[in-house]
């Protein structure tokens, strides 16, 4: 006898397969990451990640102005510095391109929220992300130099700030400053679990942060780990962290799923640069479809339980969805 359950009834209509499907992307989960640079009208291509952009803060507003066009309602923003040192000093300047934009962005679009990457790695010249001695990258000097360029965002208008250097104790130390200068409502998104990955490639040539000696495997992830991943959110969350994040998201569902059922809390995933140019040269040179590509992707980092999607696509999949 042939089995009762045919699961093919379900799938016979589109009607019915929308019914019944169980994780859904929406563009309210989106984040929009951009790279911004001081100077005006610029608007430079980044070879390595294709259709996205070096800007200007004005040319900035404009993309986020056409961006919530297409449905996009949230943004992350990277710096681009005129000048990097030791320290990485520029990050933490209140007239620096980031700085900037969110000035402008929230002047021309208050509602959009802006998110503000915390980290040193694109302002220091060895391109680590902290404090460097004799070949180290020292842990708890960073912490200071972490917590003033968080409060410079603030100070600048950023919703959210968004620590991605995997320093120990990085979140407590923004946290008892942003506090203690009056933003306590100004929320943290911890890059809690990241890791050491190859999939930041495009990014550093976006960002100029290639570590100029070494890696970052003292500091980010180790890719085998995933009982690690939990200790790190737990004590993300511990010191304060609103938000966690799970990055990249790609090679880590597993990992995204396992802090979602752990703690129960929102779950962001970073669909990195890597994962992007990945898809993005395959669909140009058509082996694959492009926009299923670009929506099967994100459906599968909110299947595997995260609800807010940090994406180069945002814009893309944001008109799709609509
Ligand atoms: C800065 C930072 C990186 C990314 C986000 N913040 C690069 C790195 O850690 O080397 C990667 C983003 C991407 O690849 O899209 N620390």
């Amino acid at each position: 006898m042939f089995p009762v359950t045919r699961p093919r009834r379900l799938r016979r209509t589109a009607v019915l397969r929308d019914m019944v499907r169980e994780a859904r992307v929406t563009p309210t989960d989106l984040i929009y990451p951009l790279f911004v640079r001081h100077g005006k009208g610029i608007r430079a291509e980044i070879g390595s990640m294709p259709e996205q952009f070096h800007l200007s803060p004005d040319t900035l507003v404009e993309e986020v102005g056409a961006a919530v066009e297409d449905g996009v309602r949230a943004v992350l923003l990277f710096g681009i510095p005129e000048a990097k040192d030791e320290r990485g000093s520029e990050a933490w300047d209140d007239a620096a391109a980031v700085q900037t934009g969110v000035r402008e962005l929230k002047r021309a679009y208050p509602d959009v929220l802006v998110v503000t990457d915390i980290c040193l790695c694109e302002y220091t010249s060895h391109g680590h992300c902290g404090v460097v001695r004799d070949g180290n990258v020292l842990n708890d000097p960073t912490l200071e130099l972490l917590a003033k360029t968080a409060l410079s965002h603030a100070r600048a208008g950023a919703d959210l700030v968004a620590p991605s250097d995997m320093m120990d104790g990085r979140v407590g130390a923004i946290r008892s400053a942003l506090d203690a200068a009056g933003f306590e409502d100004i929320a943290i998104l911890s890059y809690a679990a990241k890791y050491a990955s190859a999939f930041y490639g495009p990014f550093r040539e976006a960002a100029g942060s290639a570590p100029q000696f070494g890696d970052r495997r003292s500091y980010q992830m180790d890719p085998g780990n995933a009982e690690e991943a939990l200790r790190e959110v737990a004590a993300d969350l511990d010191e304060g962290a609103d938000l966690v994040m799970v990055k990249p998201a790609l090679a880590y569902l597993d990992v995204i799923r396992r802090v979602k059922d752990t703690f129960g809390v929102p779950v962001a995933a970073y669909n990195v640069s890597g994962e992007y140019s990945m898809l993005m040269a395959a669909a140009q040179r058509g082996w694959i479809d492009r926009e299923r590509a670009i929506l099967e992707t994100l459906t599968s980092i909110k299947r595997a339980g995260a609800s807010i999607l940090l994406t180069y696509h945002a814009r893309e999949a944001a008109r799709l969805l609509r």
